[in-house]
């Protein structure tokens, strides 16, 4: 299934949607970065699995980044999907299909970035050059009032874990499973949530 109408997508086709989307447009770069886009979020999504991370850890690292192909849903233009906002735009072609924790953590990986350089002064020499770019242009490190309010999200653990993965998913020759073997995972999580809801 290709560039789909936002409308025909359920929980039988959302998954081999994502996995067409990884496997037509994965190969694009990630500007700045030696991976492409289909490397960063598999290595992220791997890692977190070597790392023995649950089911939902691993989902969300894997969908992060996916706001940058929104344009692939139909319901959604190049022009609202700017790839400054592209946290806000994969939360919201995802939140049919997944739960809130996983949402949050796509929605607010820019947001964790700003308070972990606010909060934790080491996290700054993590950062890549393409990252500490694209941090000036989101606003820079949080100030007091948006630490207290950004610790007020009950996922807040996962949020932050979810970041730690983006920044580590930037080896140039880290091998990877493809999409298919998060797959099944990824239906997991979205027959859960659509069964509970
Ligand atoms: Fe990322």
């Amino acid at each position: 299934m290709s560039k789909a109408d936002f409308d025909r997508l359920d929980h039988t086709n959302i998954v081999g949607f994502l996995q067409d989307i990884f496997e037509r447009r994965g190969g694009e770069e990630y500007l700045g970065e030696p991976v492409t886009m289909a490397e960063h979020m598999l290595q992220g999504a791997t890692i977190a699995e070597q790392n023995g991370q649950p089911e939902i850890i691993i989902v969300s690292a894997l969908l992060h980044d996916i706001g940058h192909f929104t344009s692939e849903f139909g319901m959604f233009s190049m022009e609202d999907t700017e790839d400054r906002y592209h946290e806000d735009a994969g939360a919201r072609v995802l939140q049919a299909f997944f739960p809130t924790l996983v949402t949050d953590c796509v929605r607010y990986h820019v947001a964790a970035k700003r308070y972990l350089c606010a909060t934790r002064p080491s996290y700054y020499d993590r950062l890549s050059a393409a990252s500490i770019h694209s941090l000036n242009l989101q606003g820079g490190p949080m100030n007091k009032d948006e630490i207290l309010e950004f610790e007020k999200n009950p996922n807040l653990k996962e949020i932050i874990a979810v970041r730690f993965l983006d920044e580590a998913g930037k080896h140039p020759d880290m091998i990877t499973p493809p999409f298919q073997h998060f797959a099944p995972m990824v239906q997991r999580i979205v027959d859960q949530h659509c069964k509970a809801s």
